[in-house]
């Protein structure tokens, strides 16, 4: 499907996002070190051990991209302010230099006409906080409402969305039992305390914003489909937890007010004392929820302990990450958000977007398996329009290519390549073509 802005409802929003630690470059500015640094720097967490000390450098290059974002013509811009630069203790002593940064970055935005769509967390946590435990440790709510107030309190009057917590699976489950990212923990009993004490934290930022008059505020989740690997009742069951434990947990504790079943089995027992006592600060009503999307996963039963499932490799075309693609998962996602979890509310999805092993070849790049990406995924969501959803707006991952986590520089998101060596900016031809059709009268 080719696609011009008319195909979709008037007011329909085009989006980048992008995320502080990934692009800034975390090592200039009085930014205070993270989790990800000590991370990177243990050898084999991640790719060749880098890390986001310069990143896309994006700290000193902010009105080349801010330029590149608008001749991008989108009308909104998803970006995180990283703890880190804005208290580089993790409490106390704001960094004038980090706030200073974030202010100019809104008024930029809003010089050229983009609406600014601010994340809080996108994943840095301050050191000195995770020397604390981290979101193990059930002092993070407040911890969080207070660096919501210090970011917010500068520039809470002029970004038109908020949300608090970037993928809150990625931040609990990812980062605790899978130890795949910062703090790279494999303990069930860190995992269940850092779910819900993201949860909570994520409330507590919610109350904070409201407090100060803030409006348009949301949450954002990943959910990644769970195909059963076959139709044996064990595989259907192992499909089942899976998508307990990464879709159902976190929105069911935002907009139901419980944890699934097949998720408790587990974790239960290590949740903090009296945890149902945060469920109506975990409720906190929102203006919108946010879903970002890549792929499936295809699911078997495995012997062992709980949860007792394994990804197995799918036979679906894969993109530079080794994802599945499978846009119908997205029109589901859509659907059921609407159905089971936020009925009532608008939908955006806050990404969606595929690696890419791209090129420069002569100054080009040319990255049409991107585009046929995003347009099977944009057919969804039209698809999910027509059937009554409440879908606001679309935004790709990524502005540009990035410091992809434990991934490091080499899987390539961006509609814009980088040259992590020159630090030189080239749109792909995916941005030449979706600048042309986002241009207002296409
Ligand atoms: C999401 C993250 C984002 C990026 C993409 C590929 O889970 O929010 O930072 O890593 O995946």
């Amino acid at each position: 499907m080719s696609w011009t802005r008319s195909d979709f409802p008037e007011g329909f929003l085009f989006g980048a996002a992008t995320s502080a630690y990934q692009i800034e470059g975390h090592g200039q500015g009085g930014a205070g070190l993270t989790h990800w640094d000590s991370f990177a720097a243990t050898p084999g967490n991640v790719v060749r051990a880098e890390d986001g000390a310069t990143a896309c450098d994006h700290y000193n290059r902010l009105d080349e991209d801010l330029d590149l974002l608008k001749n991008l013509g989108v009308d909104v811009y998803r970006f995180s302010t990283s703890w880190a630069r804005v208290m580089p203790e993790g409490r106390g002593r704001p960094n004038p230099e980090g706030l200073d940064f974030y202010d100019r970055l809104v008024d930029g935005l809003l010089e050229r006409g983009i609406k600014p769509a601010a994340t809080l967390y996108h994943w840095e946590l301050p050191q000195p906080l995770a020397d604390l435990g981290g979101w193990r440790n059930s002092d993070m709510p407040n911890w969080f409402a207070d660096f919501t107030k210090t970011v917010m309190g500068r520039i809470g009057d002029r970004v038109w969305s908020a949300a608090p917590i970037n993928e809150p699976w990625c931040v609990g489950w990812l980062s605790h039992f899978m130890g795949h990212h910062a703090p790279g923990l494999r303990d069930i009993r860190a995992t269940a305390r850092a779910m819900h004490h993201v949860l909570v934290s994520h409330g507590r930022a919610i109350e904070v914003m409201r407090g100060l008059g803030m409006t348009n505020l949301g949450g954002v989740f990943n959910l990644e489909w769970a195909h059963p690997a076959d139709d044996s009742a064990a595989a259907v069951d192992a499909a089942a937890r899976y998508d307990a434990i990464y879709n159902q947990f976190f929105l069911g504790g935002v907009f139901l007010g419980q944890y699934p079943d097949l998720a408790l089995e587990g974790l239960e027992p290590h949740l903090p004392r009296r945890w149902q006592d945060d469920f109506p600060t975990i409720t906190q009503p929102l203006d919108w929820v946010g879903l970002n999307y890549y792929t499936r996963k295809v699911i078997a039963s495995q012997a062992g302990p709980w949860p007792s499932y394994e990804e197995i490799d799918g036979p679906l075309p894969k993109t530079q990450m080794g994802w599945e693609i499978h846009p119908e998962a997205l029109y589901e996602f859509i659907m059921r958000t609407a159905r089971e979890f936020a009925p009532n509310l608008p939908i955006y999805i806050t990404e969606n977007g595929m690696a890419n092993a791209d090129q420069l070849i002569d100054g080009v790049v040319n990255d049409p398996e991107r585009l046929a990406y995003i347009d099977a995924h944009l057919a969804q969501c039209k698809r999910a329009i027509s059937d009554g959803a409440d879908l606001r707006g679309y935004f790709l991952w990524s502005l540009m290519d990035n410091y992809e986590w434990a991934l490091g520089y080499e899987k390539r998101f961006g509609l814009i390549h980088v040259d992590f060596e020159t630090l030189q900016r080239c749109p792909k031809a995916s941005y030449h073509a979706l600048s042309k059709r986002l241009s207002k009268s296409g």
